[in-house]
């Protein structure tokens, strides 16, 4: 037998036991003529002690970091404890220990805080994952996965596989390709999601699919995306959105409360999509924290405020956003000036950033004071609830970008403040998305969701008047968490004749719907029962309920921020054969 026991199962009530341990050698410690290792697994570190005969072997054959070794003998009571670790009470005093493998020494520290930056740690993943901070990791996509697995197993879920070379998805992104030989000059992609497969066997009558996949696009990376990803796909017949949504709000808390031990009884808060993009200038809005947006300049109230004034950045601007920070009215001119910069990067793209401070005394300065006299910036800060204390930030410019840098803005002030807390959990429904979305450089509409999303059935006549089409509401929600999306999904088209309307409403002929989707639309003609579903990021969902925004270390051998794998270095050039074989 290798073992008797892991390095992390040892304890008080073990003392005198005979043992055999196997792990990997973390530190050598030697004291005169005594020596102390640390012995590593993925359960634990338990210290041996090596006495001095062992030690006159030891010099002989000296270990080394990550050397694998097996120690046999005695659990003892350590003299000095350490309360850090749950052996820390104990200790095995070697009788006889074997070198089971030597290792090179690892070009980074094999510890919770390592000196290895992300490229090395990259290209030796296999080190990587043996920290404690990746292993604990790797145990919670493990926990979530099998909480998942458990709770839509209960509601009748079924788990299908379905393909991996297929034929496009529109979910947005660029598609993965793969080269046939066997039709050479052919393709398939790689599927963004199994969204058409989930539907085909709602047609078939499994009623209840779900899938723990991976999915493929080729889209720029972020600490929250990767090439390649896990989703929790899941689809439903003869439902209705409050039949999804109720469902895996359970989901989310059976989640919650199996691997995190909290408990969230009442009902996810639910938002519109034009509330969510009116008060917090985006679609997945952190809800932990107010600092709402208001507009300053609306149709009813085209000058500012109001009041005739002569600041023309505030005139010319399409839209004014303006939030209120509590309890910063006292921030430096060095805090402001760092501010202005702050928004002037090019990725928040603003010009500045005007200010009112809501004094302590009851006054109002601002950086504006040449063009607003006191009372009128007390009515500004009133405007925008702005309280004793308090700071207001005001940004104007174009809506869209505005919006987004407004958006960005409180999420930054929210940081600086300690208001976004990883231990609390704050999830949202945002409902009521538009159906379309215009793409301004194309000039042409787009599916906001993807185009198997059904139209509100109030709004299915306006899909025959593109004048209406940025009001058509979508029978489409995200679930929200913590300000991340983590999942999204809407209700389906199931008619042949809809389906096809559709595609026609986003530019594509008859012909091309026919050749890309006729499969499903042909489905459709066989008896398609209404249906929906719902896909969440797994990775996501895993980053956010082990406290992380970056995605990529709950994945085992993620890809970096070019999309290579530098330990495979992948991807690779290929062989002229290969090449020719496969018709290239
Ligand atoms: P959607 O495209 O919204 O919907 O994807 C669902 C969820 O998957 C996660 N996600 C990603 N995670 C990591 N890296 C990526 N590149 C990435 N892209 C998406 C997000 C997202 O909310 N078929 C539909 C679902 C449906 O309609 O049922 C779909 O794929 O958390």
């Amino acid at each position: 037998m290798f073992r008797t026991h892991t390095c992390g199962e040892l304890r008080i009530q073990h003392i005198g036991s005979e043992i055999t341990l196997a792990g990997w050698v973390q530190t050598i410690r030697k004291f005169g003529s005594i020596t102390f290792t640390d012995l590593r697994d993925r359960y634990g570190i338990t210290q041996l002690y090596f006495n001095e005969q062992l030690n006159n072997i030891l010099d002989a054959q000296p270990l080394g970091r990550e050397y694998v070794i097996q120690a046999k003998g005695k659990v003892v009571e350590r003299t000095s404890k350490n309360p850090k670790i749950p052996t820390g009470n104990i200790e095995i005093e070697v009788t006889e220990f074997t070198i089971i493998n030597s290792a090179a020494t690892p070009p980074f520290t094999i510890e919770e805080d390592t000196d290895g930056g992300d490229e090395l740690r990259m290209k030796y993943r296999y080190l990587d994952l043996r920290r404690p901070t990746l292993r604990r990791n790797m145990e919670l996509r493990y926990k979530v996965n099998r909480s998942v697995r458990n709770y839509l197993d209960s509601q009748g879920f079924w788990d299908i596989e379905t393909p991996f070379l297929i034929h496009s998805t529109p979910e947005g992104a660029r598609d993965f390709v793969v080269p046939s030989r066997m039709n050479e000059g052919q393709f398939y992609a790689l599927p963004q999601s199994p969204q058409t497969f989930k539907q085909l066997l709602m047609v078939s009558g499994y009623d209840r699919y779900y899938q723990i996949v991976k999915c493929f696009r080729d889209e720029d990376l972020r600490a929250d995306r990767q090439p390649e990803f896990t989703q929790v796909d899941c689809e439903m017949s003869f439902v209705e959105q409050e039949d999804i949504l109720n469902i895996f709000e359970g989901l989310f808390k059976h989640v919650f409360n199996d691997v995190k031990g909290v408990l969230i009884t009442e009902a996810f808060p639910r938002m519109t999509w034009d509330d969510a993009m009116w008060h917090y200038g985006n679609d997945k809005p952190d809800i932990r924290f107010g600092m709402k947006l208001q507009n300053l300049k609306t149709p009813v109230n085209s000058t500012p405020f109001g009041f005739g004034n002569s600041f023309q950045v505030f005139n010319n601007a399409e839209t004014i956003l303006a939030i209120s920070v509590p309890g910063c009215s006292e921030y430096t001119r060095k805090q402001l000036d760092e501010l202005t910069e702050w928004v002037k990067r090019p990725q928040i793209g603003m010009t500045g950033v005007v200010y009112i401070k809501c004094n302590n005394d009851g006054t109002f300065k601002s950086s504006v004071d040449k063009f607003f006299t006191e009372e009128q910036q007390k009515a500004i800060a009133a405007s925008c609830s702005g309280a004793i204390g308090d700071l207001i930030l005001i940004l104007a410019g174009a809506e869209t970008r505005t919006r987004k840098a407004m958006s960005e803005l409180r999420l930054e002030m929210g940081n600086r403040l300690g208001l976004r807390n990883p231990d609390e959990y704050k999830p949202l429904w945002v409902v009521d998305f538009p159906l379309f979305e215009h793409d301004d450089e194309a000039n042409r509409w787009v599916a906001r969701h993807h185009p198997f999303t059904s139209p509100k059935p109030e709004h299915i006549d306006w899909m025959n008047d593109v004048n209406k089409y940025a009001e058509i509401k979508a029978n489409a929600y995200d679930i929200v968490l913590n300000g991340t999306e983590i999942g999204g999904g809407s209700i389906r088209i199931y008619q042949r004749d809809l389906q096809e309307k559709m595609f026609a409403a986003l530019g594509m002929s008859k012909e091309e719907a026919q050749e890309k989707f006729g499969f499903l639309m042909g489905a459709f003609e066989y008896g398609a029962p209404p249906h929906g579903g719902i896909a969440f990021g797994f990775d996501r969902l895993c980053a956010l309920l082990g406290g992380q925004e970056s995605i990529r270390d709950f994945m085992a051998f993620p890809k970096n921020n070019q999309g290579r794998d530098t330990m495979l270095d992948a991807p690779s050039s290929i062989d002229d054969n290969q090449r020719k074989e496969l018709g290239l």
